[in-house]
């Protein structure tokens, strides 16, 4: 590849994480809480359109990740991080979900769901270079069908942050994992070879989870492998990242013209009330620069240049994951999930912003909140609380003509938050010092199976959490 080429990828993708500095920047005049009004109460106090049902076919569902799941991973890069004792705890069985799924699609049928996120995990499938492991692939049919059994959709990430360590080698010499080219060629090949064996059972795709978070984690803050604090590696990691989304989403096409392809981006939103937040609130982060790059925006935005019309996009729909809204002095709170700024009408917000912007529909792949342990949350957030209140803001914008194809909650239960089991994102709760892993479900199971079943957000709902926080 040319060196100029490669600058200028450099660039566009340092513009990423330059962008995330700017955004923390300009957050300066949003201090204080202003998810508060005068009252102490939450500042959404009604949704409009008084009939609280979802469009039929709406994907209820949860979302889940192999290597925080399954236990028992012993060839990803995550795993050899894992032995090199980078992690606060070790992952030992992690929830058995490899073991216990039946009783976990059990669990998610029980919510009434009819929607599951999972991710097929490489590096079990194809644990040593060029040999695929027959068991593995078996488990996941199993997995498909025994979801399909129950009636319910399975959505497929190919690869959530784990990756097959080996990829960390490459046969060509030189940095290794997605600062190498041969990793874009690899997933290209690996998915063909998803869309060939799991194709006729999948529609529902998506390549790479949140590229931004693994490039920030992994190259810019060093925190999760491969540990680098390096602008330049971060740059190239990004740039790969997209490329192997293109080749993915080719290689699934070229399979069946029907799949729909996506990736999740990680939201880094900034609180904002201006009434035209729309188009012109800057957001400019290493989440919309590598949407608008797979699929340029349809609107000229300040951050975005008219294009034409004609250019190719790789993606059929836009997911996304929305955790949280930052203000300048939540900054420092990034790290300690129990302390995210929580903001529900930042879906809303989000959720206009990405249609407006991109004229997709668009699918929530990630929403949840962490709690310590089982601490209750020091700002009294519960997730039954959360819940309603992002339903309720995701609603809205739909009334506001935005298509939302579904919503996944993250997590169906208790997992491994890549090194640490402190924050607790499950609808069901597992207690770690249980050495049965026993699953036990929490209110937030109960407010979400009556949402799911109900496929609308129930008048005693409403009125129970609306605007409040628990
Ligand atoms: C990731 C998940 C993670 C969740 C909560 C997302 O960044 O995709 O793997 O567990 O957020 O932190």
């Amino acid at each position: 590849m040319g060196i100029r080429s490669e600058l200028s990828r450099f660039l566009g993708a340092f513009g990423g994480m330059l962008g995330l500095l700017a955004l923390l920047a300009g957050c300066g005049g949003l201090g204080g809480n202003s998810l508060l009004g005068d009252s102490g109460k939450l500042r959404i106090q009604s949704v409009p359109g008084s009939d609280q049902a979802f469009p039929s076919g709406f994907l209820w569902g949860v979302a889940t990740a192999g290597y925080q799941y399954d236990g028992g991973d012993q060839t990803s890069q995550w795993a050899e991080w894992e032995r090199a004792r980078r992690v606060e705890h070790p992952i030992g069985k992690a929830t058995d979900h490899w073991n216990r799924w039946q009783e976990d699609l059990d669990l998610a049928q029980d919510l009434g769901l009819n929607a599951f996120r999972l991710s097929i995990e490489w590096a079990r499938i194809e644990p040593e270079r060029g040999r695929i492991d027959p068991a593995a692939v078996q488990h996941y049919h199993q997995v498909i069908d025994g979801l399909r059994a129950r009636g319910i959709e399975p959505l497929v990430t190919l690869l959530h942050f784990a990756y097959p360590a080996w990829l960390d080698r490459p046969l060509t010499g030189g940095d290794g994992g997605w600062e190498s080219d041969e990793t874009v060629v690899e997933f290209r090949r690996y998915a063909a070879w998803a869309a060939q064996e799991f194709g006729p059972k999948v529609r529902w795709w998506i390549t790479l989870n949140e590229p931004n978070t693994a490039g920030l984690t992994g190259y810019v803050a060093g925190v999760h492998p491969p540990g680098k604090r390096n602008p330049f590696a971060y740059a190239k990691a990004m740039d790969r990242m997209a490329l192997a989304h293109q080749a993915g989403f080719e290689a699934l096409h070229a399979h069946d013209a029907d799949a729909q392809v996506s990736i999740n981006p990680f939201i880094f939103h900034r609180r904002q009330h201006a009434p035209n937040y729309g188009t012109q609130a800057s957001h400019d982060l290493n989440d919309f620069s590598l949407l608008d790059r797979l699929a340029p925006a349809t609107v000229p935005t300040r951050e975005a240049p008219p294009t034409a019309q004609t250019e190719k996009r790789y993606l059929d729909y836009v997911a996304f994951d929305y955790y949280y809204a930052l203000g300048f002095w939540d900054v420092s709170k990034i790290g300690t999930f129990w302390e995210w700024p929580i903001y529900p009408e930042g879906l809303y917000e989000v959720s206009k912003k990405l249609y407006e912007r991109y004229r997709l529909p668009l699918l929530v792949a990630e929403n949840g909140l962490a709690t310590e342990s089982d601490n209750p949350r020091k700002d009294g957030w519960t997730r039954e609380a959360f819940l309603v209140n992002h339903l309720a803001q995701l609603r809205r914008a739909m009334t506001e003509g935005v298509p939302v194809l579904g919503y996944m909650h993250w997590s169906l239960t208790d997992n491994y938050e890549w090194g640490s089991y402190t924050p607790k994102f499950g609808l069901y709760g597992i207690d770690r010092r249980d050495s049965e892993l026993r699953r036990f479900r929490t209110g937030g199971a109960e407010v979400y199976r009556q949402v799911a079943t109900n496929n609308r957000l129930p008048e005693s709902l409403l009125e129970r959490y609306l605007g409040k926080r628990n």
